[in-house]
């Protein structure tokens, strides 16, 4: 049977990539998409999934817009890396709209009609609607499925020299959903660099020969222009691919448990992801750190939704 998800986004160019897995997989049930400011603010990522959505042929699912700034810091967008609008290759003429409800109301209401762990909640952007949730509902932490998300990582940032984008954008309430009593699975940079996309790998899928293989293409070559601009990494990682492939499929990964605690005051650590790998640690089975994944398995796994989708 699929597993259910309902995918926090800030689409953003790897969001876009990961929601077209969210669409095009068929042992996920993609129930709800809901957008966070991040990437972009609120406004434009959710014009994206609505876009994109449109585009896949999957103008059905419910798309609920939720913050627009973090709990506390201001929202700090990415537009060097993700653009300034509307992502590439998508007809954004679409008439769609957001359902009325903010995110985080309807992520709580949601898990809470559900039968108990059957949803999981992916996330690729800052982590405020999924803290406005639980916070909101603190029922949802024992009947939610699992909480996967890609953020922070354990050996480097990219914000900061050890914080991650997700996190640093809204440290806050990326502490609170590790501090609930929720499974919560990181996939941080340190996966998230090994799932890189290089031109063989880009020209595989886009043989996929679909529309949306085609717009992943266009995605995928935008994305690698700006990250080139951005960092030393010859070709990009498709960070948020990589929680929505652990949702359909955990194997293409290799994780640990280990518990995660988010630093707050540090003046040079401010939004680091601590991870205690300690043999010692406080047993801590809530958290499991994602360490490796399978790169020609994941792209392997994408190729196929894209050539599900129109
Ligand atoms: C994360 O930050 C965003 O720019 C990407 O969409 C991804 O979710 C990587 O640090
Ligand atoms: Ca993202």
């Amino acid at each position: 049977m699929a597993q259910t998800i309902i995918y926090d986004c800030d689409p953003g160019r790897d969001d876009a990539i990961a929601l077209m897995l969210a669409v095009g997989d068929p042992r996920l049930d993609l129930a709800a998409v809901t957008t966070v400011g991040g990437n972009l603010p609120l406004a434009g990522a959710t014009a994206n999934a609505l876009d994109l959505l449109a585009a896949l042929g999957a103008g059905d699912i419910p798309v609920y817009a939720g913050a627009g700034k973090p709990l506390v810091a201001d929202l700090v967008t990415a537009p060097a890396v993700h653009g300034c609008g509307g992502l590439d290759g998508v007809d954004h003429n679409s008439a769609l709209a957001p359902c009325p409800g903010h995110a985080a109301a309807v992520i709580a209401r949601r898990i809470m009609e559900s039968d108990p762990g059957t949803i999981t909640l992916v996330a690729t952007g800052p982590l405020t609607n999924l803290a406005l949730a639980v916070e909101l509902e603190p029922a949802i932490a024992h009947r939610v499925n699992n909480v996967v998300i890609m953020g922070g990582g354990y050996h480097t940032g990219n914000c900061t020299p050890v914080a991650e984008f997700n996190i640093h954008t809204d440290p806050e309430a990326a502490a609170m959903v590790f501090r609930a009593d929720w499974p919560v699975v990181m996939l941080g940079l340190d996966v998230t660099h090994q799932a890189t996309v290089d031109d063989r790998t880009q020209a595989m899928l886009t043989a996929a020969g679909t529309s949306a293989a085609v717009c992943a293409g266009k995605i995928m070559s935008a994305y690698r222009t700006a990250y080139r601009g951005q960092s030393a990494m010859p070709h990009p990682p498709i960070h948020d691919l990589c929680a929505v492939a652990y949702a359909a499929d955990p194997t293409l990964f290799d994780s640990v448990h280990a518990p995660v605690a988010v630093e707050l005051t540090g003046s040079l650590t401010r939004a680091m992801t601590v991870v205690d790998f300690r043999p010692t640690a406080p047993v801590n089975h809530r958290h499991t750190v994602v360490t490796g994944v399978d790169n020609s398995r994941l792209f392997a796994t994408l190729r196929e939704a894209l050539g599900r989708l129109p």
